[in-house]
C-alpha cells in the first residue's frame, strides 16, 4: 500500500507571524501580489494588518475583495481577470475558506487557462501546471484550506457546490497567526471550529485513513475539544490552540479525504447558503451514529481524544454512544442549532439534496456506503 502526503513548503505559526510574509516574499523574489479577500474583512481591519506590513516594506499589491461566503464561479473569473490586469505574479489569500478557495481557483486557472470555465476543475482535475504561488493567511479556524489540496466552488446556475482536488493548488506558504482570527464573532468561531472537528473525525474514519493521518487527526481532536469552548468564550489561548488544531486536521484530511457529513453539508451551502461549519455541525453527530458499526475500535480513540471519562471500562457499543454524545455536547455548548429546519432547509428539497450529496466527491470516502435512500432518510431525520 502506498500513501501520498502533500503539505505546504513552509508554514509559520504563532501570534504576529504575518511579519514573516516579508521575508517569504523577498526570498522567493515575488514582485506584485493580488490580495484575495472579502469586504467584511476589509471593514473589520483584518486585511489592513497585512497591507500595513506590505506598505512598510514597499511590497506592491492590488486588492480583490469581492469574495462572498460559498464563493461562486463568477467570483473566481473576476479574480482571474484582475490578476492579469494587475500584472501580479503571486497571490496572498486573506480570509476564511472562501477567500482561500477562491485564490486557489484563480491561481490554478492563471497557469492552466484551459480550465477557465471553472466547472471543468471539479473532482480530480488533470491540470498540468502548479498554481501561481499562494501565501495563505487564514482568518478562521476552520477549514484549514491553507494546507489542503482542495477548494470548493458554488455553481449558482445549477445550484451546486463542487469540490476540486488538485495537489497543484497547495499554497507554498501558510501563515497561521491567531491574531488574524481574534476578531471572529463567537458564532463564527463555533461554526468554523466544529468544521475543523468534523475534518478530524471524518478524516480519522474515512476509507483512506492510515497510521500517519490517524496520529494527526487524533491530535487535532484533542486540541479542538479542549480549546473550542475557550475560543468561543473569547480567551486568546483558546483561539491560538484552535488555529493549530484546525491546521493539524487539515494536514490529515487533505491527504485521505472526508465522508458523508461533508457530502451532505455541501448541498446545504449551495441551496440555502448555510454556513459550511453550521451545516457540518448539525449533521456530524447523526452521521457518526449511523456510521458507528463500520468503524471498528475507532470511536474508543475518538472518545479518549475528546476526554470522555473511563473510556477503558466501556463496552464498544457504550463507547460509540459516548463519542457521539461528546460531539453533541460540544456543539450544544458553543450554541449550534440542532435541526436543519432551523437553518432554512426546506422539506420539499430533500430528494434534490440527497441526489447532490450522493454525487459529492466526499461521500465516497465514508466508512459506510450510503445509498440515495439512506441519505434521503438521514436528511429527513435531521430536518
Ligand atoms: N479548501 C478546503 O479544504 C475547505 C475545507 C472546508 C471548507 N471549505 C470551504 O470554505 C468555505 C467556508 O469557509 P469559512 O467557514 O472559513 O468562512 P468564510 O470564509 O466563508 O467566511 C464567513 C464569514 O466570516 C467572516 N470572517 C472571516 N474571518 C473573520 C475574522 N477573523 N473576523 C471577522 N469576520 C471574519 C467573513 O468575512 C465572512 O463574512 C466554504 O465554502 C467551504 O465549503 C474549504
Ligand atoms: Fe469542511
Amino acid at each position: 500500500m502506498q500513501h501520498r502526503m502533500v503539505l505546504n513548503e513552509t508554514a509559520w505559526f504563532g501570534a504576529g507571524s504575518i511579519a514573516q510574509i516579508v521575508s517569504e516574499v523577498n526570498k522567493r523574489h515575488f514582485t506584485k501580489a493580488l490580495l484575495v479577500t472579502d469586504k467584511a474583512l476589509m471593514k473589520a481591519g483584518v486585511v489592513e494588518k497585512v497591507t500595513a506590513l506590505l506598505d512598510r516594506h514597499h511590497l506592491p499589491y492590488m486588492i480583490y475583495d469581492e469574495v462572498v461566503p460559498n464563493p461562486t464561479i463568477s467570483v473566481v473569473q473576476q479574480g482571474v481577470e484582475l490578476f492579469k490586469t494587475a500584472g501580479a505574479d503571486y497571490l496572498i489569500a486573506i480570509g476564511g475558506g472562501s477567500p482561500q478557495d477562491t485564490a486557489k481557483a484563480i491561481g490554478i486557472i492563471i497557469n492552466n487557462p484551459e480550465f477557465a470555465d471553472v466547472r471543468s476543475l471539479e473532482g480530480f482535475a488533470d491540470t498540468r501546471n502548479p498554481s501561481v504561488p499562494i501565501i495563505a493567511v487564514p482568518t478562521t479556524a476552520g477549514t484549514a484550506a491553507e494546507v489542503t489540496i482542495n477548494y470548493v466552488i458554488t455553481d449558482e446556475e445549477n445550484r451546486r457546490k463542487f469540490v476540486c482536488i488538485d495537489p497543484h493548488d497547495i499554497p507554498v506558504v501558510a501563515i497561521v497567526d491567531a491574531e488574524m482570527m481574534a476578531s471572529m464573532p463567537p458564532s463564527l468561531k463555533a461554526a468554523t471550529g466544529i468544521d475543523a472537528l468534523t475534518h478530524a473525525i471524518e478524516g480519522f474514519t474515512t476509507k483512506g485513513a492510515w497510521e500517519l493521518t490517524d496520529a494527526l487527526h487524533l491530535k487535532a481532536m484533542q486540541i479542538i475539544s479542549r480549546s473550542l469552548r475557550a475560543s468561543v468564550a473569547g480567551e486568546a489561548k483558546g483561539v491560538e490552540d484552535m488555529a493549530l488544531g484546525q491546521y493539524i486536521a487539515g494536514m490529515g484530511f487533505s491527504n485521505v479525504g472526508l465522508g458523508l457529513v461533508h457530502g451532505m453539508a455541501h448541498p446545504l451551502g449551495a441551496f440555502y447558503n448555510v454556513p459550511h461549519g453550521v451545516a457540518n455541525a448539525i449533521i456530524l453527530p447523526h452521521v457518526m451514529a449511523w456510521n458507528a458499526e463500520y468503524t471498528g475500535e475507532k470511536y474508543r480513540d475518538i472518545a479518549r481524544a475528546m476526554n470522555v471519562p473511563r473510556v477503558c471500562g466501556l463496552s464498544l457499543s457504550e463507547v460509540r454512544v459516548a463519542a457521539v454524545d461528546a460531539v453533541k455536547q460540544l456543539s450544544a455548548d458553543v450554541g449550534i442549532p440542532a435541526r436543519l429546519r432551523d437553518v432554512g432547509m426546506k422539506e420539499e428539497d430533500i430528494a434534490a439534496l440527497a441526489q447532490a450529496a450522493l454525487d459529492d466527491v466526499c461521500t465516497g470516502g465514508n466508512p459506510r456506503d450510503a445509498t440515495l435512500a439512506d441519505i434521503t432518510e438521514l436528511y429527513r431525520q435531521l430536518y
